[in-house]
């Protein structure tokens, strides 16, 4: 076999056999099989496609290409979350420590920044000293006692993802639905948990741009999960606009932080508890999500979630001072404010450009050896449907140097869209499958 004919059949529209595709993840995550050449076979995959059988096969090969946890050291059902990833998504932060608060074991293998979007690692970097680094007897040893470990993806859970996922963040080819459910379900079924809830999100600032092919990557990762004996439910949550106010690390663990103190954002905290229930459902510590929705607001408003957090982030090494006074986080040197150009309603948000101007600034990832700002982004003032006068303002921007303060100043304003009219309510949850 050789990685350039392997290419050249999935341009031309060729199906890959099972030992073709074993053989392309076992060299490449080997370093036999150059970044270059993955690449064109990602791009390729991006235009032509993968059959079920294809997406399977990758998944598994993907899956096995380095260790498979045991976490029967844990006692309990455990319970992992994963998001196809949006903007201003640091639902995780929050959920995390609130499911956790009930008891739950919570064992989750989070991801860094991908493309446009945010990811939970280089939030939690936003803590001095915090350890996303973990073997898995501490792994073990923290949620056997408080419940909680957010570990990132240790070079040998799923090293092929590892590679792939750096890869795809720089070459443009993310957004494509066998890639995305291959990718999040291989870490799932090699971290070892026995129940994951899976958040999908769908519209403009997520990969899947609408609710059909949202629906077609839920339905694809809730079945490979169930084909490997887990059990896996999927929320479909909308992403046509930022979730919260916060886009950008230290900005998002602080509006996190105000969420576990019951005075976040309502869009986040519904999402929260929603994931929040099923994950509770799944871990038998209720006996529906109406149940397990209550026990959960009853944590959020009694501190105990927080308390968890802060527990959670001295047990990773980093100061729970930072968490009980946010202000300590990285902060961005200049802080300007975006002005509305017009009377009205806010009727859209281009989402996936919020992301991009948080990019940008150095809140993302541009190459693979990038370094992360984890000080600047943005903070929303205006949502869909709110009413603005001109020259009030629609967010702050945070930013690490004046030029780039200005350039994202410019495109904040032209990603909004006004009406006379006030739109529509949309629904945050989608659909559950
Ligand atoms: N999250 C992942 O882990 N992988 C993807 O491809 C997209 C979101």
């Amino acid at each position: 076999m050789n990685m350039y004919d392997l290419i050249v059949k999935k341009k031309r529209g060729g199906t890959l056999a099972a030992d073709e595709i074993r053989w392309m993840i076992r060299g490449y995550t080997d370093g036999k099989i150059p970044d270059y050449q993955m690449s064109a076979m990602m791009m390729a995959i991006c235009f032509v496609g993968m059959s079920d059988e294809e997406t399977k096969d990758l998944t598994l090969a993907m899956a096995k290409s380095g260790d498979m946890l045991d976490l029967s050291a844990i006692k309990g059902i455990k319970v992992d979350k994963h998001s196809t990833g949006g903007v201003g998504d640091k639902t995780s932060l929050v959920l995390a420590p609130l499911v956790a608060s009930l008891g739950v074991p919570v064992a989750k293998m989070s991801g860094r920044g991908l493309g446009h979007t945010g990811g939970t690692i280089d939030k939690l970097e936003s803590f001095t000293g915090f350890r996303t680094s973990l073997s898995t007897d501490e792994f073990i040893h923290n949620v056997n006692t408080i419940h909680i470990a957010v570990a990132g993806q240790t070079a040998n859970l799923a090293p092929a993802d590892k590679k792939l996922y750096a890869l795809r963040d720089v070459t443009g080819t993310v957004d494509q639905m066998s890639l995305i459910a291959s990718s999040i379900m291989s870490k799932k079924l090699a971290s070892g948990a026995d129940a994951i809830v899976l958040d999908v999100k769908t519209g403009d600032g997520a990969f899947m741009k609408n609710l059909e092919d949202s629906r077609a990557l839920a339905q694809e990762m809730v079945s490979i999960g169930r084909l490997a004996g887990k059990d896996v439910s999927a929320v479909i949550s909308d992403m046509d606009q930022p979730l919260g106010f916060a886009v950008g690390n230290a900005l998002e663990v602080k509006e996190a932080i105000d969420t576990l103190r019951g005075k976040g954002p309502a869009d986040l905290e519904e999402l929260a508890l929603v994931l929040g229930s099923y994950m509770a459902v799944k871990a038998g510590r209720a006996s529906d999500v109406r149940e397990a929705e209550e026990m959960l607001r009853e944590s959020l408003l009694g501190g105990m979630a927080f308390d968890v957090f802060c527990r959670f982030i001295r047990a990773q090494g980093g100061d729970p001072k930072d968490a009980r006074d946010p202000d300590r986080l990285p902060r961005a040197r200049y802080r300007e404010e975006a002005l509305s150009p017009k009377t009205g309603y806010i009727s859209d948000i281009a989402t996936e450009e919020i992301g991009r101007i948080c990019l940008l600034l150095g809140g993302g990832r541009q190459t693979k050896d990038s370094r992360v700002d984890l000080s600047v982004g943005l903070v929303l003032r205006k949502k869909k449907g709110d009413s603005v006068k001109e020259g009030e303002s629609l967010a702050v921007i945070h930013a690490g140097d004046r030029a780039l303060l200005k350039e994202a100043k410019r495109r904040l304003v032209q990603a909004y869209s006004f009406s006379e009219e006030k739109p529509d309510p949309v629904p945050l949850i989608k659909d559950i499958i």
